[in-house]
């Protein structure tokens, strides 16, 4: 693969991101690019392609991708523990773990969790009345997700604050890759306790479902669980801190729109669907790899490229939805590609959405006078190009 035409639109960009995924789209929609590792890669941008290369079967999944490797940073069983899960390989493989993990993270336990996600967004609000001013990352976007996931596996509440805290090194580790290597280890040795004493003493919960899931005698083995407990965190923590935290930017950058949902609340479902189409969590971490030479939008893609499908970009992509970049919150709901798209599909989409809607509702009802601390200019993003995220959201409840 040359890599001399090779640059990474990003890297120089004063421009906004938006503007620089409009020109790629416009000129350059499958593009070869330098990725922070030095790694190469083409980065798809258009909705078309990206809903492709999505379902390109000779486009899959590896355990190192993009020059990142868990082996290069952490013992090799530490490593095989992180790395046996659903975004790690394909068929046949993916077909039975995801048979096995949707047997027990069914519909009917996301549902029935509703009233305690409202018990834990009641909580966090209740301690942020009163504050002149927060930052509702920290208070909210980022506490609720993480204790809906502990409390959703069975992580005892006396063992949240450590799980927490090494999430945060993960979730943090493309900033701070130093903080990586100790959190897994000791993530991976906690899981390996968690699910000995669920074993011993199961629960009604989700760990408890995972280990007893079977498809005739098929189950998952420890290193599969571990990694499943692992992915949960990694695809379910940030990003749905991101639909929290972006969507209720959006929502107060004008005034209106924040007193139409506090009038209107019937709008949040929509809402939510709007906001993930216009500003999701995912920019482009959905990677992949050719296995085998392909084609997308008409560029050869040869064998063992690494490919990233920017969601962001696809999803406002002005051959796919009319007026594209403005946010509308009355828009018709039609399907975008913010949990991805194919066999992929995001698992967790039910319960992401769920969250999204107690959020915006607990927000409005609670706040309804909210509004933004600083300019809306001044709300700066998390660097990198993998997840779409703030940094802060300095707020005053009123
Ligand atoms: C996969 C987005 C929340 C669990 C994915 C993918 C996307 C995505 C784009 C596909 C990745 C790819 O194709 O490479 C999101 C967004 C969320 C969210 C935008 C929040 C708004 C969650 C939550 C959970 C979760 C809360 C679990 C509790 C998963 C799993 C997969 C996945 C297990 C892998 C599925 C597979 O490979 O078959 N997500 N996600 N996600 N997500 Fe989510």
């Amino acid at each position: 693969m040359s890599t001399s035409a090779a640059v990474n639109p990003f890297a120089s960009a004063k421009a906004d991101l938006h503007e620089v995924l409009a020109n790629l789209r416009r000129d350059r929609p499958v593009m070869e690019m330098t990725l922070p590792t030095g790694a190469t890669a083409w980065l798809v941008t258009r909705y078309e392609d990206a809903q492709r290369a999505l379902t390109d079967p000779k486009l899959g999944k590896t355990t190192s991708a993009g020059g990142f490797s868990y082996r290069d940073m952490v013992p090799p069983d530490v490593a095989s523990a992180v790395s046996r899960h659903m975004l790690t390989i394909n068929p046949p493989d993916h077909t039975r773990i995801r048979r096995l993990v949707s047997g027990a993270f069914t519909a009917r336990r996301v549902a029935a969790f509703r009233p305690r996600i409202e018990e834990l967004s009641e909580r966090l609000l209740d301690e942020m009345e009163g504050s002149d001013r927060l930052d509702l990352i920290d208070s909210f976007a980022f506490p609720l997700p993480i204790q809906v996931l502990c409390e959703l596996l069975g992580v005892p509440s006396e063992d949240q604050a450590s799980f927490r805290r090494w999430s945060d090194a993960i979730v943090t580790g493309g900033v701070n890759p130093a903080g990586l290597p100790p959190a897994l280890i000791a993530i991976v040795a906690y899981i390996r306790e968690l699910l000995a004493a669920k074993r011993e003493r199961p629960a009604d919960d989700l760990l408890s479902g995972l280990i007893e899931a079977r498809d005739n005698d098929d189950r998952l083995t420890d290193d599969e669980l571990i990694s499943m407990v692992y992915l949960f965190l990694i695809a379910g923590h940030e990003t749905t801190v991101n639909l929290i935290g972006n969507g209720t930017l959006l929502l107060l950058a004008e005034p209106e729109r924040w007193a139409r949902v506090v009038a209107e609340p019937e709008l949040i479902p929509n809402a939510v669907e709007e906001l993930l189409r216009y500003e999701g969590p995912v920019q482009s971490s959905t990677f992949r790899t050719a296995m085998a030479p392909t084609e997308i939008g008409g560029q050869a893609i040869p064998e063992g490229a690494f490919v990233l499908v920017s969601l962001l970009s696809a999803n406002r992509d002005g051959d796919r939805f009319a007026n594209a970049d403005q946010l509308d919150l009355d828009r018709p709901v039609t399907p975008n590609l913010a949990f991805g798209h194919g066999i992929h599909y995001c698992l967790g989409a039910p319960l992401a959405r769920l969250e999204g809607q107690i959020a915006f509702h607990a927000l409005t009802r609670r706040f309804p006078k909210m509004r933004l601390a600083v300019p809306v200019e001044e709300i700066a993003w998390r660097p990198g190009m993998l997840l779409r995220g703030l940094t802060a959201l300095p707020v005053i409840p009123g």
